[in-house]
């Protein structure tokens, strides 16, 4: 396989000679309420708190965690190192990387319970993520600590989570095919045990790195819909395992998450390259959206894309999957080109990063499901920030029905 941190090095290179003349825009600084803002429909443009997690500045591409941007990350980091600066704001010392990984290892078997329920329902024929919500809602009745909401009780179970995550997705995928759920093995990293849980065999080192790659590129983006549905839920102090379950309910739908599922099926359907303008033109006049594309911050090209485009090249090179990739070379030319200028549409994250699951052998319906186990890390981190000095989300809506209807009784309407 080839040099994977050139493929994120040249990304990068290429990242900033693209949008170096982009205005910078501004979204960092001091967070002071009441700020005046114009908010549209989906709370477009609203401020719903400060952050010093992450942040996404859509003119320039950029996605920065903690003040790393995500093509160093990417290149350097590992997901567990990426996970411990997310959610302690600074990047560990070897021996707090060290401590971390034992604790995540120590937490990372699931128990049996969860395992018992999700085989007497059926995981088989429902949604994993359907299946995923679930599970992360029994970890929660089984874990004695569900209810302190204090920072601290929260943050242990964060770690549970993060740990969980994979082999709780790798047990649904096994599931699905019918076969029994494999315990994670603590001598693996978070990715290679996802791997591991999933397939029942040891990850290819290749695979491992590149399923890394995708984990620290999905761990936190903004205040997107799965993370402040997060937010939303915790902020009443209810717990972390509600404020998770949501969350991945959030995450699912295809104009979030489920978009990198819809894309595959998208593809798929297209079939081959020469096919890509006939099924754009039609996708134009039935307007239907095309998955993959677009996005409420980014108006410039998604920098996961960058990364996660090139590594889907090197994953389908000579392989049977390569059609597929051709078929989304086009179509990201085609979108971009007629609708870039105009609408500002460029590929997100999610219309690459199924190609490259596609090429591991991953099923389509298990991709939403992988960026669970990522986005677990940032939807704990913002969680845990915003606890520390919570205020209950509570927003208000303008009303814009009658006032002074005249109850008439059931008989006489
Ligand atoms: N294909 C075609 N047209 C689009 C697309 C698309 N994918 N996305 C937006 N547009 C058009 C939309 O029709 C509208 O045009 P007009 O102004 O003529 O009505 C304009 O662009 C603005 O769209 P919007 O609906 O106001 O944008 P939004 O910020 O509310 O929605 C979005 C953002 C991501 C939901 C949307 O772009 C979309 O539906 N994309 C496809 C689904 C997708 O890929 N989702 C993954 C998002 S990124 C990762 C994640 O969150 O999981």
């Amino acid at each position: 396989m080839a040099d994977i941190s050139k493929i994120i090095r040249e990304a990068a290179v290429k990242a900033q000679r693209e949008t170096d003349s982009e205005p910078e825009g501004k979204l960092t600084g001091e967070c002071k309420f009441p700020i005046v803002c114009e908010v549209g429909g989906g709370l477009e443009g609203a401020i719903a708190c400060g952050t010093s997690i992450g942040y996404v500045n859509g003119t320039k591409g950029w996605l920065v965690y903690r003040g790393y941007n995500c093509f160093d990350l990417a290149e350097h980091s590992s997901f567990e190192e990426t996970s411990y600066l997310l959610l302690f704001g600074k990047l560990p010392t070897a021996k707090e990387l060290a401590d971390f990984k034992k604790n995540l290892a120590s937490y990372a078997p699931l128990p049996r319970e969860v395992v018992d329920v999700l085989s007497s329902v059926p995981t088989a024929k429902t949604h994993p993520m359907s299946a995923l919500r679930t599970g992360v809602s029994v970890l929660g009745m089984l874990d004695d600590n569900a209810e302190d909401t204090s920072v601290e009780a929260e943050t242990e179970v964060a770690i549970k989570l993060i740990a969980q995550m994979g082999p709780l997705a790798g047990a649904i995928a096994r599931l699905r095919q019918g076969q029994k759920p494999v315990a994670p093995d603590p001598s693996l990293s978070l990715s290679g045990n996802f791997l591991y849980t999933m397939t029942g065999k040891k990850p290819d080192a290749d695979y491992e790195r590149i399923m890394d790659v995708s984990l620290i590129l999905h761990a936190d983006h903004g205040m997107n819909a799965s993370t402040f549905t997060s937010m939303v839920v915790n902020s009443s102090l209810s717990d972390m395992y509600s404020s998770i379950t949501a969350g991945i309910g959030s995450l699912k739908g295809p104009l979030h998450g489920g978009a990198n599922e819809r894309v595959l099926h998208d593809l798929d359907e297209i079939g081959s390259a020469d096919k890509v303008d006939k099924w754009f033109a039609e996708a134009r006049k039935a307007k239907r959206r095309v998955m993959g594309f677009g996005h409420r911050v980014y108006k410039a090209y998604d920098p996961r894309a960058r990364i996660l485009g090139p590594l889907a090249d090197m994953m389908t090179q000579g392989t049977k999957h390569r059609t597929l990739y051709e078929t989304a070379v086009k179509l990201d030319g085609v979108v971009c080109s007629e609708l870039g200028a105009e609408k500002k549409i460029f590929p997100n994250v999610d219309f690459y990063s199924g190609l490259v699951y596609r090429a591991m052998g991953i099923e389509t319906a298990m991709f939403t499901p992988i960026f669970a186990v990522s986005r677990i890390s940032g939807w704990c981190a913002r969680v845990l920030e915003y606890l520390a000095g919570n205020r209950i989300f509570r927003p208000r809506a303008i009303y814009t029905g009658p006032t002074k209807a005249e109850y008439v009784p059931v008989g006489q309407r």
